[in-house]
């Protein structure tokens, strides 16, 4: 029987540790040796990042081109798994980029610690909001001088609001911290401050405290980017004759349509927004389930699942596009510096504030909705998908360098993208060539 139950798994070095691994996954060492290969992470600083590690997971890296953000030009780099992100970004930032760019900003940038106030008489909740609002600037002093230099940075505690819930099987208060933690995503220090005005505010309201924690729904910290498109922009070769420019404007607002009043095609909508956030995120070593969990909340804000993003045809035809998405991002501290990656990524950025970050971030889910719905309203998600798709078959069939593109045109010319197909294309390929290297041989010799 095998147990998951490794005490001191810490401990171990990390040979040992993936010796561990073997004997319980029964892996042979030559193939576990993949998770020991570094990459741009070396062991010791991946030691360093987690618990129990044993080495690093590389997801492919890519630069989407041609976004402009208002009136700058960027590359975007992006890590992810799905082959279709980073061409589909580029595709759709370079009709914006003809259009004129995407503008975006910052609406506001506090983020918010959560401080649960229990056991208090409802008879008394009044009482209580009073003394915490009559409180209000010795709180904010008093988690100020927590973090003295944020304050120094421009940064710090700014209010403090009182919310109350008696709706639940347990009512409850909760007190809302508004922090500006600059260029720090900040987790540690919105905890640490709710931490440290808990036994200020059980004194002061007489209740129990619950939970000391920041919020993920960053409502506070809203990015928001916008787009306004010449629909001669969104044509391409493969549609001309097929459909009119106007038209494809007017499809991809009836598609916004659809996803701000379905959620279950809002959750698919907002996936090929965060088609453009994520990998942005996660390439600049920030907490994309943070991110996602704030977004797909915000999403529901209004007691219904809806569309994070708009779209409409203005008055001259235009398609206008606007995304406003709460984006918790940090540029200091934590594995954004350590992570050699993310310093490059960043460098790539031009070293962005958060701020300027999260513009850059807002676009690029905007973009990545776009080309979704542009594909989507016209050809049709597969096709570009399916060029990809072939790829990767062909690549998975053993197809080398330029075999790889010959193999998924033939898998897709014969409508067959499956690896059996792939195989046997690439077999048939390699005789022709064979042949054509070879004419005699093949002649005489038929095996
Ligand atoms: C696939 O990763 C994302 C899409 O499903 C997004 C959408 O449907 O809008 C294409």
């Amino acid at each position: 029987m095998k147990s998951s139950r490794i005490k001191g798994f810490y401990k171990l070095k990390r040979g040992e540790r993936l010796d561990a691994l073997r004997e319980f996954a029964d892996i042979p060492s030559d193939q576990l040796r993949v998770f020991s290969q570094d990459s741009a992470l070396t062991f010791e600083t991946t030691d360093l990042f987690v618990e129990n590690a044993v080495g690093s997971y590389p997801l492919p890296l890519g630069v989407a081109t041609s976004f402009k953000i208002n009136g700058e030009d960027y590359l975007i780099p992006m890590a992810v798994e799905e082959s279709s992100v980073i061409a589909a970004s580029s595709n759709a930032a370079r009709i914006v980029y003809e259009a004129g760019g995407f503008q975006a900003k910052c609406l506001s940038s506090l983020m918010i610690g959560q401080i649960q106030l229990l056991d208090l008489p409802l008879e008394k909740w009044k009482e209580c909001v009073d003394k915490i609002t009559a409180n209000k600037q010795f709180l904010i002093e008093t988690a100020n001088a927590v973090h003295p230099r944020l304050l120094m940075r421009g940064g710090g505690v700014q209010d403090i609001e009182v919310h109350t819930n008696d709706n639940s099987e347990k009512p409850f208060l909760v007190v809302h911290v508004l922090i500006d933690t600059r260029d720090a995503m900040g987790a540690n220090i919105i905890n640490t401050v709710c931490e440290r005005l808990a036994p200020h505010l059980q004194e002061i309201s007489g209740a129990r405290i619950g939970l000391k924690i920041l919020s993920n729904l960053a409502d506070r910290k809203l990015f928001q980017a916008t787009c306004r498109i010449d629909p001669k922009f969104l044509m391409s070769s493969d549609l001309v004759g097929a459909i009119a420019p106007e038209e494809i404007a007017q499809r991809v607002w009836e598609a916004f349509v659809f996803a701000d009043n379905d959620p279950y095609r809002a959750a698919t909508h907002n996936k090929g927004i965060m088609n453009g956030v994520d990998p942005v995120v996660i390439v600049t070593g920030n907490d994309w389930r943070a991110i996602e969990a704030g977004a797909h909340a915000f999403a529901a804000k209004t007691g219904r699942y809806r569309s994070l993003s708009k779209w409409q045809v203005d008055s001259k035809g235009f398609l206008v596009g606007e995304l406003t998405i709460p984006l918790q991002l940090g540029t200091v501290g934590g594995v954004t510096r350590l992570h050699p990656s993310a310093r490059i990524a960043l460098q790539i950025l031009g070293n962005p504030t958060a701020e300027e970050l999260g513009k850059i971030i807002a676009c690029s889910g905007l973009a990545a909705n776009l080309a979704a719905l542009r594909a989507l309203c016209t050809t049709g998600i597969q096709k570009g998908h399916m060029r990809l798709h072939a790829k990767n078959i062909a690549f998975a069939a053993g197809a080398q360098g330029a075999e790889v593109e010959i193999i998924a045109d033939l898998l897709i010319q014969r409508k067959q993208i499956n690896a059996s197909e792939a195989e046997m294309a690439l077999r048939e390929y390699r005789e022709r060539e064979r042949q054509k290297r070879e004419p005699y041989l093949s002649h005489t010799n038929p095996s």
